[in-house]
């Protein structure tokens, strides 16, 4: 009978002991990937865990990842039924919703708006460019500002604003002021976004948690609230604007495919959301990295002034002359890992990988971090060094920056990843140009940070002097 079959395969996967009702939960710990990458040396990189009533399988390595999500990406296409995911998005979420054919179809119109974010010559992808270099020269004077008489601080909250400032004006034609506390307050609620929807989250896994006072129960309440007043600000601009505005425009057009207004308004939701809290935190870290290692700024610095010079700002058309930039960035991502799961997957049939037969519906966990510091790809993995990433002629290694994993891979890979790189570039070619970060002598930079869809750097203080006098414009 198919209770015996499931008890049979289930037996199959390795994994550790579950303990009854928690399952695994309390031996996630505070860095449930570093966890994973732990438990994958002793049972293997295709594993199962427990956490409360779910059986879960955990994913590690450059290998077993691919087999998975490459050769079988129709199998892997799959999210978990969470009741979490149902609340984003006002329920149409393209990101948070199961393989179907709708979702084929939204991700479809996802991407060709994307699309015109970075194909050549668009208006929008100027535009896009535009906004980046306007974001990034203000910031400049903020950090001035910040620094100013000798002060630390920490820059994320100003770079949260720039990158939702740069999805915003594109979307919605307006900008928000840094002093705009309630545009502030949202964001910062923004934020909390990946504590909940992270993998080794229990709202999902102990749903009895929510039912009676507990700190899980606040974080899936607060869960709830935020993504309300973010959806019903999203929707308030997309209403206000829809006969106008630019992104709408490219949806709709699109739009002759089934899907309704609910899913355009889902789509900026979705495209908003994803670009604001990854982007943010790449920076932050970039900005942390750049003050802990003084040596690879000053030849950041030195390749910029080398190919760029002093009396204009950088732009896209200098990122093939800026290698060295670029492998920083590759190198962040690899490192720091800053997504280091990805949301979570579930099966949608029966599927075999490394040997080992998963089941249809199981809800999967892809261990980022543990492809990025694999010692079968990388040499020394655990030393920050972007010239890993550069030939022998200072070009960039594509074959390496290809093993590093941030974005996924098959079906549901990130769609933003190459806005995602030239927004990067931008920032970071300008705020390097433009300013010197140093840490402040009497504290040590750690590299800290709170676990959830993306590791966030735990506070620290920096400072951030201007090279001379700000370029506005190019
Ligand atoms: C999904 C990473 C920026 C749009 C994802 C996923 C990861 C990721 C790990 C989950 C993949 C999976 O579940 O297997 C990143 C990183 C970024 C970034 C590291 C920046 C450094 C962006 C930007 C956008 C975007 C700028 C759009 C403007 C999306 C969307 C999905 C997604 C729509 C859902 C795809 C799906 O479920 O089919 N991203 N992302 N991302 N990302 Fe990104």
């Amino acid at each position: 009978c198919l209770w015996v079959r499931n008890l049979r395969l289930k037996r199959r996967l390795p994994g550790p002991f579950a303990w009854p009702v928690v399952g695994n939960a309390m031996q996630l710990g505070q860095m449930p990937h570093i966890t994973f990458s732990r438990l994958a040396k002793k049972y293997g990189n295709v594993y199962q865990i427990r956490l409360g009533g779910n059986d879960i399988v955990v994913l590690n390595g450059d290998k077993a990842i691919r087999e998975a999500l490459i050769e079988h990406s129709t199998e892997f296409a799959g999210r978990p039924d969470f009741v979490s995911f149902q609340a984003v998005s006002g329920g149409n979420s393209m990101t948070f919703s199961s393989y179907s054919k709708q979702w084929k179809m939204h991700r479809k119109i996802a991407q060709s708006t994307l699309r015109a974010f970075s194909s050549a010559n668009s208006q929008t992808k100027r535009a896009f460019e535009g906004h980046v270099v306007a974001e990034a020269t203000e910031l400049v004077g903020i950090f001035h500002s910040l620094s100013a008489e000798g002060r630390y601080f920490n820059p994320g909250h100003a770079l949260t604003v720039a990158a939702a400032n740069v999805i915003c004006a594109l979307c919605f034609g307006k900008r928000y002021g840094h002093e705009d506390e309630e545009f502030k307050t949202l964001l910062g609620r923004v934020e909390k976004f990946g504590e909940t929807v992270g993998a080794g989250s229990l709202v999902d896994v102990m749903p009895w948690l929510r039912s009676f006072p507990n700190p899980v129960r606040t974080i899936f309440l607060d869960f709830l609230d935020l993504n309300r007043q973010y959806f019903d600000f999203i929707q308030s601009k997309v209403v206000a604007d829809r006969e106008t505005d630019a992104i709408i425009g490219v949806i709709e057009a699109e739009g002759n495919t089934g899907l309704t207004e609910a899913h355009t308004d889902s789509t900026v939701s979705d495209l908003i959301g994803a670009g604001l809290d990854t982007i943010s935190t790449a920076l932050h870290w970039n900005c942390l990295l750049l003050a802990k290692y003084p040596d690879i700024q000053t030849r950041l610095q030195e390749t910029i002034d080398r190919e760029v010079g002093r009396d204009r700002l950088p732009t896209m058309e200098d990122r093939s002359a800026l290698a060295y930039l670029d492998a920083f960035t590759y190198e962040t991502m690899r490192y720091i890992s800053y997504v280091p799961v990805t949301i979570p997957h579930s099966t949608t049939s029966d599927v075999t990988v490394d040997g080992l037969l998963i089941l249809k519906d199981t809800v999967v966990f892809v261990n980022q971090s543990s492809v990025n510091h694999d010692p079968l790809t990388w040499k020394d993995p655990h030393v920050f060094d972007p010239s890993r990433f550069l030939d022998e002629d200072g070009r960039l290694d594509k074959d390496l920056t290809n093993n590093v994993m941030i974005f996924s891979a098959g079906k549901r890979r990130c769609i933003g990843d190459q806005i995602a790189k030239v927004e990067l570039f931008l920032f970071l070619a300008i705020l390097i140009h433009q300013c010197h970060f140093e840490k402040n002598p009497s504290q040590d930079l750690h590299l800290n940070y709170t676990y959830g869809l993306t590791l966030k750097p735990l506070d620290y203080k920096i400072s951030a002097k201007l090279r001379g006098e700000p370029l506005i414009g190019t």
